[in-house]
């Protein structure tokens, strides 16, 4: 079989018998009340915040039947600090469908556990296991951890096809015998040993076998979340010029640099991640129409891609230089504003949208100098 090792549950076995943790309040006993509550609890929460309200939760509510009678009120008030209140929801709607469903007693099948309210794959393979030493394989966080760096597993284990393949290694290593010390030993170690920050290498029993810690990569492991890419957007901006001026419309005020004024335009399109210069320069046609309102054109010139890095997006600017033959008077268009070049320095306009006209007005051509 795959992955199969049954070397690796012995060597954690040993371990968890000698240093993991066998104090805890929800240790040593087969009462499933218990040892659900606590796993309910565990799921976010350190076993340090956990161990006050675990007991404080018990005197209050001390069987199954006790929960599911009580109002939800009154378990919401328990949990109060406790955080990620959905599972004390859950744990009150749980708490009823046992007594209703169930007699009031868990059932020992973690595939029937995993249907409850609140009790996912994992929680149901260690409630199962630690209540009725049926073999079941837990994945959470640090069961993860501590697989990425043993296997050397290099790809995020959030990613679909390595959680699976996460979830296949922990079925086939699970011991024949001693499911609950192997269980607590895989928590056991992924909270104590196999940390994220300051794992402790040298007292690992796993370090033999470990090929994070062979190949140097222990801090590296597991693999981070791959960044998204930075989404890119572009778009072709007019630049109408005529006798000294720039013309400018004001923006939707919603939106980036909404109210503000900036150049009209023509097109945009967005790509997940692309070159900085994909949009190709328009036909005459297309921009003769989007200019028609200001006047006839006289020529185009496409100018140098500008890049915009916003905190969540990059705006490629291609900035589309037209002169104008001949003006026509701005007609009920208020959006729309004729800046003089002088101005431009001091006018509300977007930062890039300001350095681009100023970049222009100190280096023009000589054919821009005629009219800009
Ligand atoms: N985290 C989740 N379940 C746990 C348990 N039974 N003991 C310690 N930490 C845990």
């Amino acid at each position: 079989m795959q992955y199969h090792d049954p070397s690796f549950s012995a060597d954690l076995i040993r371990w968890q018998k000698q240093h993991g943790r066998h104090a805890l309040p929800w240790q040593n006993t087969r009462d499933a009340y218990k040892i659900w509550l606590s796993e309910i609890m565990l799921q976010q929460t350190q076993v340090s915040a956990v161990l006050g309200y675990f007991a404080r939760f018990l005197e209050r509510f001390p069987t199954l039947q006790d929960l599911a009678a009580a109002p939800v009120e009154d378990v919401m008030a328990q949990w109060s600090g406790l955080g990620y209140y959905t599972r004390a929801r859950n744990l009150h709607k749980c708490a009823q469908r046992v007594v209703a469903e169930h007699d009031g007693v868990f059932p020992s099948d973690p595939a029937l556990l995993a249907e409850l309210p609140g009790i996912g794959r994992s929680t149901a393979a260690a409630i199962a296991a630690f209540s009725s030493g049926r073999r079941a394989a837990i994945m959470d966080g640090n069961v993860k951890r501590v697989f990425a760096r043993v296997f050397g597993i290099n790809t995020y284990p959030g990613e679909r096809k390595t959680e699976e393949a996460m979830w296949a290694r922990a079925e086939a290593l699970l011991p024949e015998a001693g499911i609950e010390s192997y269980t607590q030993g895989l928590m056991d170690m992924g909270a104590t040993l196999c940390t994220r920050s300051s794992p402790e290498c040298t007292r690992c029993p796993m370090q033999p076998r470990c090929v994070a810690f062979a190949t140097d990569r222990v801090k590296d492991l597991p693999v981070r979340k791959p960044k998204k890419a930075t989404p890119e957007k572009h778009a072709t901006m007019l630049l109408i010029v005529d006798r000294d001026e720039v013309l400018l419309e004001q923006r939707p005020a919603s939106g980036i640099w909404g109210g503000l004024l900036s150049l009209p335009e023509l097109d945009g399109h967005n790509a997940a991640n692309d070159d900085d210069d994909v949009l190709p320069e328009p036909d005459a046609a297309a921009v003769a129409a989007a200019a028609s309102p200001f006047g006839a054109v006289e020529s185009q010139e496409r100018l140098k891609t500008v890049t915009h890095v916003f905190t969540h997006y990059k705006l490629h600017i291609a900035p589309l230089l037209i002169t104008l033959a001949q003006r026509t008077a701005l007609a009920g268009e208020p959006r729309y504003t004729w800046l003089p070049a002088a101005s431009v320095a001091d006018a509300a306009l977007p930062a890039p949208i300001k350095k681009l006209l100023l970049e222009l007005l100190g280096n023009r051509t000589d054919a821009q100098a005629r009219m800009f």
